[in-house]
């Protein structure tokens, strides 16, 4: 026992001797190696615990191990104080620790077409309309017939409509008829019922039809507008259009309004704004053909129209005492046109290099 207490001070001594002279990292592990590796010199005492008589070895295993934890907690102090050095002499040397630290996660944000339908719910609140929304599954008679879609309407083909399944003794055409609404125009005929005019709403929601390709995907986003009361004529429609383009493309933005087809409005009008990419020019700056409006220099950009009166007796409203317009608007046209991108499944492919973009 004496015999193996004089090895530990002995080794004890030497380590402290030595340590002044550890100045690196790969010092330390030479250090380190040499006492508690796998043939350091307290390594080898602790091998040698075996051939001792057991009653020493208690004792002996004792002082084996308060000398191993000194010389850990040695090694530590050695350790930090290293680092704390080789930091001091780093700062020396120029770092500049006045840079930003690095962003290892970015803030989230909003979807463009979020970004497009909240613009426009602004605009349209700023004028004085409220926001209401409808539900995504409707019956065909909301969806058609009560917008003045008779049974035999091309629209309501099953080419271009996604119906429910439903259990087999619901026969198509009948009034309880679902599907998945096609256009938020439905949603005109719920507020119609619901509220008595003067009205002013809009309707931001998602439609579905079966069409795909580059400029049309399954589902999509309108915002539908209603507004009803008494006198309200088409200069009201094209008042209320206007200045809501004017706030969505800029002011000097030309507006056109074109005489179209709808069955619920009569009369209809379709709504262009000049091209956003030639502006109006039909060509562009190195002379190439703009394909976007197909040389024609506009953008159809709204469907509209005065409320045709078959709309207000369905909904229990006199035609003679009533009068309204209504339009739709679809959102991912707006935010194509607005961010010039010309595929709308980019919109739906949820790829964070394309939507970090906006
Ligand atoms: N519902 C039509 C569509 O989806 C858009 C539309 C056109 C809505 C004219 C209207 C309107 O309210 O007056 O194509």
């Amino acid at each position: 026992m004496n015999e193996l207490s004089g090895k530990l001070s002995a080794i004890e001594a030497e380590a402290s001797a030595s340590l002044p002279s550890v100045k690196s990292a790969e010092d330390l592990k030479v250090f380190k190696a040499k006492y508690l590796g796998r043939n350091g010199l307290v390594t080898d005492l602790l091998k040698m615990l075996g051939s001792l008589p057991a009653a020493d070895k208690p004792d002996a295993g004792k002082q084996i191990n308060q000398l191993k934890e000194k010389l850990l907690s040695k090694i530590g102090e050695t350790e930090s104080k290293l680092q704390s050095l080789s930091l001091d002499e780093a700062l020396k040397t120029g770092v500049d620790i006045t840079l930003p630290g690095r962003v290892f996660s970015e803030p989230g944000r909003l979807h463009p077409i979020t970004q497009i339908m909240q613009k426009v719910q602004e605009i349209f609140m700023g004028l004085g309309f409220s926001v209401y929304e409808g539900s995504e599954i409707e019956t065909d008679y909301y969806n058609f017939q009560a917008l003045n879609m008779p049974p035999d309407h091309p629209a309501r083909d099953m080419q271009d409509t996604f119906y429910v399944c439903q259990t087999s003794d619901v026969r198509r055409q009948t009034s309880e008829e679902l599907l998945l609404r096609t256009h938020t125009s439905p949603v005109q005929i719920h507020v119609m019922k619901k509220f008595k005019p003067p009205l002013r709403m809009i309707v931001p929601g998602a439609v579905y039809r079966r069409d795909a390709d580059v400029t049309h995907s399954p589902m999509f986003h309108q915002v539908e507008g209603l507004m009803v009361g008494d006198g309200i004529t088409m200069g009201d429609l094209k008042g209320v259009l206007t200045e809501f383009l004017h706030q969505m493309f800029g002011a000097k933005t030309n507006v056109r309004f074109r005489p179209s087809f709808f069955p619920f409005t009569e009369p209809s009008a379709e709504v262009d704004i000049q091209c956003v990419i030639c502006a109006g020019k039909k060509t562009l700056a190195d002379g190439s053909p703009c394909r976007v409006c197909k040389q024609t220099g506009w953008m159809e950009i709204l469907g509209s129209g005065m409320v045709n009166p078959k709309v207000f007796e369905n909904v229990g409203l006199d035609p003679a005492k009533t009068k309204g317009f209504a339009f739709g608007l679809g959102i991912e046209r707006v935010a194509m046109l607005k961010f010039g991108i010309s595929d709308i499944r980019l919109f739906f492919e949820n790829d964070l290099r394309f939507l970090g973009q906006f």
